[in-house]
């Protein structure tokens, strides 16, 4: 905990259409939501604009991606600017979908993070291991080396959110017990004190994803070095509120 005060987001991925988005709004407007909690929804980029429009502005929004440059040739894709024209604080950078999917690499997720914390956003950057590298003991090897990418393109981490979401846990239903994701959480946050600073790991919020629940969150919310949660599909039900106040 030391001090950093819990962050909460909700990745809606493509999910969600303008009556959907306004149910789960109403909900969250009308939810008794803890003031010490930093609260981020993401829905898809079409809906963001919308989505501002609608919900309490204690609720901050994110896009779920943007590219390492302000304007171009890139069909499909958009930039910093354009999310924060929509009303944007936050992106999510490094997802394992853009990794695993899309074919995004360590490199292109360093350059990307670095232009969205330039163009004036905070950015989410997600890291993880998958299944298989986790049982072959390369966790902390994995985790490190995508760590490592993002922090030599980062000059200031004040709007930097590390989410350590093992792939295995995503949309799985097999959420990392609290002693999994403690440790990996206190390798990362001894990793950012050796290799940046002790301020910078003192102050870095480190969340977990990966099917977080109503039911997970608490007991998760109590360890020391997870500062909050980024979540999938329970952000789109009501006990998302659950999570956002996990910790009171
Ligand atoms: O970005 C958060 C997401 O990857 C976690 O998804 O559905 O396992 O909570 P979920």
């Amino acid at each position: 905990m030391a001090g950093r005060k819990f962050f909460v987001g909700g990745n809606w991925k493509m999910n969600g259409n303008k009556s959907e988005i306004q149910s789960i709004v109403n909900s969250l407007n009308a939810a008794p939501l803890n003031d010490q909690t930093d609260i981020v929804v993401s829905p898809p980029a079409v809906y963001l604009e919308y989505t501002r429009g609608i919900i309490s502005p204690k609720i901050r929004t994110a896009g779920q991606n943007s590219y390492k440059v302000a304007k171009g040739a890139f069909t499909g894709d958009v930039s910093p600017q354009m999310l924060i024209d929509v009303g944007a604080d936050w992106v999510i950078l490094g997802h394992s979908e853009r990794r695993n999917l899309f074919g995004e690499n360590d490199q292109l997720i360093a350059e990307k993070t670095a232009f969205a914390l330039e163009s004036g956003l905070g950015v989410i950057a997600c890291i993880g291991e998958k299944l298989e590298e986790r049982e072959a003991g390369r966790t902390e090897e994995v985790v490190f080396q995508q760590l490592a990418a993002i922090a030599a393109k980062v000059s200031s981490w004040d709007k930097v959110v590390v989410a350590y979401e093992p792939v295995w846990a995503i949309g799985t239903g097999k959420t990392a017990t609290p002693q999994q994701a403690q440790e990996v959480h206190a390798q990362l946050r001894n990793w950012l004190k050796e290799k940046v600073s002790e301020s910078v790991a003192s102050s870095t919020r480190i969340i977990y994803g990966g099917s977080v629940t109503g039911g997970t969150c608490k007991e998760l919310a109590n360890e020391a070095d997870i500062d909050g949660f980024l979540v999938g599909g329970a952000s789109l039900k009501p006990e998302f509120i659950d999570i956002i106040n996990a910790r009171s």
